[in-house]
């Protein structure tokens, strides 16, 4: 096997600068099977951030293992564009109607979440016959160039990006209101400057917003309650389209409905999609009401891979398996025992800002000192350093890189969330003694 400095060495000399791998020594990791991966020395660790946020069912669960291996036992066509006939797009499509809120139920299938917002911003453009597109602060939204003019991150902007028909509003932060509010005690003054956004950086009218129920690359800020709701009236008072970006928050990862958004009660016109959908496998999609995807008829819009038979069968095995093993169910049980674990850490480590988030998509926020809220990034990255000693992967995230983010496969077990609380612990021991 190749070892891990010939491997670094390729990568240096061969691909992108952008390419970072995460830790001091990064790991390369060879084995998967549900909450835990292997390196290539046999080190066995237990995975809480599956690649980011992408691994929903579990590591090679062994329904989608045997049905891959049928297909390719038989021969099956791997690749076939959308041009000719086959039963895995049209049935995932299906699936994922019956899944989504009210009444969306037209799909579009790319192979990646940020191809999928390019997608959902096209057609709400279309639709609505506007330009202007709301995005938040602190949000994110892929790497592609809508996507990229949504950013609300100078770490992932280029200056050579253009930021056209793109307005930016406020984040909806509890922890760091930037409204100078208090959490659960405020005017939703967040949800507010959405309206004041539009009536002073737009024409009066817009084609969309596109908001992620848990601002994921962010640091996982979770919006107040009724931020959503408030949010969507605004959007329609002005004429656009609400998108509900759930590429990290979708496939039942709050603990509560397939979309996140659901959890607010709100039917978005566009909801996107990738990251666990496929469980690793590279697929993304659009979901909206006929009425919008109607606005596109008579143009041809052509992706070469969305929608393989390949990608839609393991995106297909995911709903199913989600299903029946309850795993919406358990991502509420476990979350709900991981944050009171959390919260346990954070009476021991004042380090620990903050804790938030739902089901299994929870951030911890690393502070100074608790007053002053100074982010505390070198000792975030320290602490993946130490959780890694431990044998456990987690992720980090928010503009400053001082949230911890967690996000295990939703079958993660109560003794996989004890090894996870355990591990922890002894990291932030160490980090803080
Ligand atoms: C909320 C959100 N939307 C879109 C994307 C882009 O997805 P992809 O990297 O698959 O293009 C990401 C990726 O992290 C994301 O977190």
């Amino acid at each position: 096997m190749e070892t891990n400095d010939s491997i670094l060495q390729k990568r240096q000399k061969y691909l992108y600068p952008t390419k970072v791998p995460y830790y001091s020594e990064p790991i390369h990791l060879t084995k998967a099977s549900g909450s835990y991966v292997w390196d290539e020395s046999g080190n066995k660790y237990l995975d809480v951030i599956g690649g980011i946020v992408s691994i929903s069912v579990g590591h090679n669960h062994p329904k989608i293992v045997a049905r891959a291996k049928k297909m390719l036992d038989e021969g099956a066509i791997q690749h076939t564009t959308f041009l000719y006939l086959s039963e895995y797009m049209p049935r995932l499509a299906e699936k994922l109607s019956n899944v989504a809120p009210g009444d969306l139920s037209k799909c579009y299938f790319t192979n990646s979440g940020s191809e999928a917002n390019e997608m959902a911003v096209l057609t709400a453009r279309v639709a609505t016959k506007e330009n202007m597109v709301v995005a938040l602060r602190h949000g994110y939204h892929g790497g592609t160039s809508t996507p990229l003019s949504l950013c609300g991150h100078s770490t992932w902007k280029f200056s050579s990006q253009p930021q056209s028909g793109v307005t930016h509003a406020q984040a909806p932060n509890c922890y760091r209101c930037p409204f100078g509010q208090e959490k659960d005690n405020c005017s939703l003054e967040c949800a507010e400057d959405v309206k004041e956004v539009i009536e002073t950086t737009t024409n009066g009218k817009i084609a969309a917003a596109i908001i992620e129920p848990i601002l994921g690359v962010g640091g996982f800020i979770d919006a107040p309650t009724d931020y959503h709701k408030r949010v969507y009236e605004i959007v329609k008072s002005f004429g656009g389209l609400y998108i509900s970006d759930e590429v990290q928050t979708g496939v039942g990862r709050t603990g509560k409905n397939f979309f996140a958004i659901a959890d607010s009660g709100v039917v978005p016109d566009l909801i996107t999609m990738a990251k666990g959908l496929g469980n690793g496998a590279p697929i993304g999609a659009v979901i909206t009401k006929s009425e919008h995807a109607e606005t596109l008829r008579g143009k041809l819009h052509f992706n070469t891979f969305g929608g393989d038979p390949f990608q839609a069968m393991q995106a297909g095995e995911v709903i199913d398996i989600i299903e029946e093993e309850k795993l919406i169910q358990n991502a509420d049980t476990m979350g709900r025992y991981l944050k009171e674990g959390f919260i346990g850490l954070m009476k021991d480590y004042q380090i620990i800002g903050d804790v938030r988030g739902r089901g299994l998509l929870m951030g911890m926020e690393m502070v100074t000192d608790r007053k002053s809220k100074n982010p505390a990034s070198a000792e975030c990255a320290k602490l993946m350093e130490l959780c890694k000693d431990q044998n456990i992967l987690i992720g980090k995230g928010g503009l400053y890189g001082n949230v911890v983010r967690i996000a295990p496969s939703l079958s993660i077990t109560k003794s996989e969330c004890d090894e996870l609380l355990t591990g922890m612990a002894v990291a932030f021991e160490k980090l803080t003694k």
